[in-house]
């Protein structure tokens, strides 16, 4: 076993003697003389600050730009999940297809997109308003802060009726337009037969058939499309995902937004998380701590490194596929790592350019926002030692697990604010990753890409001895989970906190938006 070394807690310090005797840090043993204490509305365990809501109140209208197939869509869902879950910031998208299929009906041939079609035109500015009537409605709202507007806005004209209805409205919208260009044949082509043709715009249809329509409406858009110019204001364009035009984006949100798009691609690509093999401190129930793994970690390390090798490193074809390894800083995450292999092979650079580098495979890569959440003065401690010793804290923590911050330690919201960088470069990443982490670190990473809402996430159940692969696609996240041992060698977690406080929701299957039931085996199963 190996020695753990000394940890500061990232909120002020580890507590000297956080093991026992516990320390009486929690009932205060003086009276201090504060007549005017700095009270923080939350209360004692106290939510962290609402970062952007502290720094700026701007409200901001985005305008989505592009060719059909060009992954405006995509770009506006991702948009959206990151300020909502990172940020608490509400934010809706007005889909103007959406409106045109309710309209008119979902299946219209191409030539319904053509530019002569006096009478389409007419259907399709109906289509038009009636979004931005609700998106106008929707910005009025206090407290609503982002609003976007997802159609091709493919013409200047059409651009700027946008901006001058939201001038009218006199809601005082920071308007910042993003366009997507994407010249990418492989690309296009992978966007409409994954993308399009579900939609319901096709549903039924010969895929072949299908194929063919789409690029003739695509054809349709060119002849009247009008790329984004100086005049169109603040503005994003996206090249094929890697070149950048930016122009007059101002304010720390907008900026916010622009850092974030500029890590998105619509490459297909997958995350792969599992926890830890088994820790000696699981064995004896023990939360945090930083020891080592045990005899069926062990094994279950080795079987990971099978795994990485035959279905992460390897491709369909059975060729190497570059892959990257993350851990966290902590003896357990990489001590399961350590029976990886990491041969090097020749890849082409993330740019997409054809020149070839060495890559070493899954090359251990700790990282020290994917440590565990920090449970301060509980660190080391049984579910039920810390009910025993800080009944009030155990409590505290059943009523708002999300919010409540372990004394000297860390709250779900503090590990959602150190994640939120690490969600950047995993939103940029193209290479497959596999994510050594933790229970409480996967549950957010988990809860980010499929869709859930924030007080669901620290309820999801991410067992040990599983690896949990989801594929982000335009809509969401679709979720595979692979076991790598069998039942009879299934080991204990230590997760035996009882829990009071589960958030209700609708139906489980493939999460989009927040439908997570109290049944449902994501949230809350038995650890193993
Ligand atoms: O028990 C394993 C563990 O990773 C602990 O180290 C950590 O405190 C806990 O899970 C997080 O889960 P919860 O938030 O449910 O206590």
């Amino acid at each position: 076993m190996s020695t753990p070394p000394a940890r500061n807690s990232p909120i002020g310090g580890k507590y000297p003697g956080a093991s026992s005797p516990k320390p009486s840090a929690l009932n205060h043993q003086h009276h201090v003389d504060n007549p005017m204490p700095h009270v923080l509305g939350e209360g004692v365990n106290a939510q962290p600050l609402d970062i952007i809501g502290a720094t700026a109140t701007d409200k901001v209208v985005i305008v989505m730009v592009g060719l059909p197939a060009t992954g405006k869509t995509h770009i506006a869902n991702r948009i959206r999940r990151f300020l909502d879950f990172f940020h608490d910031i509400p934010c809706s998208i007005f889909n103007v297809g959406e409106y045109r299929r309710k309209l008119c009906g979902a299946q219209m041939p191409a030539s319904f997109y053509d530019p002569s079609n006096v009478q389409a035109q007419a259907a399709r500015s109906i289509a038009c308003n009636a979004a931005l009537d609700d998106l106008v409605t929707y910005m009025k709202v206090p407290g609503v802060r982002v609003g976007i507007l997802d159609a091709t806005n493919s013409t200047k004209e059409r651009r700027e009726h946008v901006r001058n209805t939201l001038r009218k409205a006199n809601m005082g919208v920071k308007v910042m337009s993003i366009e997507s260009i994407c010249e990418n044949a492989e690309l296009l082509a992978e966007n409409i037969r994954t993308v399009k043709l579900n939609t319901p715009d096709y549903k039924g249809t010969d895929p072949e058939e299908a194929v063919k329509d789409f690029n003739q409406r695509r054809e349709n858009y060119k002849q009247s499309y009008e790329g984004l110019d100086d005049s169109d204001g603040a503005y994003v364009i996206i090249h094929d995902c890697k070149k950048f035009v930016i122009h007059s984006i101002r304010g720390y949100l907008p900026l916010k937004i622009v850092h974030f798009v500029m890590n998105l691609h619509t490459l297909p690509r997958y995350f792969y998380f599992t926890r830890h093999g088994q820790s000696e401190y699981n064995l004896l129930g023990k939360i945090g701590g930083d020891s080592g793994l045990s005899a069926n970690g062990s094994e279950y390390a080795k079987r990971l490194a099978l795994f990485a090798k035959d279905s992460i490193c390897t491709d369909a074809a059975g060729q190497p596929r570059p892959s990257r390894l993350w851990t966290s800083t902590m003896n357990r995450t990489k001590d399961t790592a350590a029976w990886i292999e990491h041969p090097t092979i020749q890849a082409t650079y993330e740019d997409g350019s054809k020149e070839k580098h060495d890559w070493i495979q899954m090359r251990p890569m700790a990282r020290r926002n994917l440590d565990e959440l920090y449970a301060g003065t509980c660190d080391g401690m049984t579910y039920k030692e810390i009910e025993e010793v800080f009944p009030e804290e155990f409590k505290a923590r059943q009523e708002d697990k999300l919010a409540y911050r372990y004394p000297r330690g860390e709250s779900y919201m503090d590990v959602i604010l150190r994640l939120e960088p690490l969600a950047h470069e995993m939103e940029r990443t193209r290479e497959p990753i596999l994510i050594i982490g933790h229970q409480g670190i996967l549950r957010i990473l988990y809860a980010y890409f499929m869709g859930m809402k924030r007080k669901e996430a620290p309820y999801v159940s991410i067992p040990l001895n599983h690896v949990l692969k989801l594929t982000p696609h335009a809509y969401g996240c679709h979720e595979d989970r692979v076991c790598l041992m069998t039942k009879s060698e299934m080991v204990w977690d230590g997760q035996d906190e009882p829990v009071t406080s589960m958030p209700m929701g609708g139906k489980g299957g493939e999460r989009k938006g927040s439908d997570i039931a109290h049944n449902d085996p994501v949230m809350n199963a038995p650890s193993c």
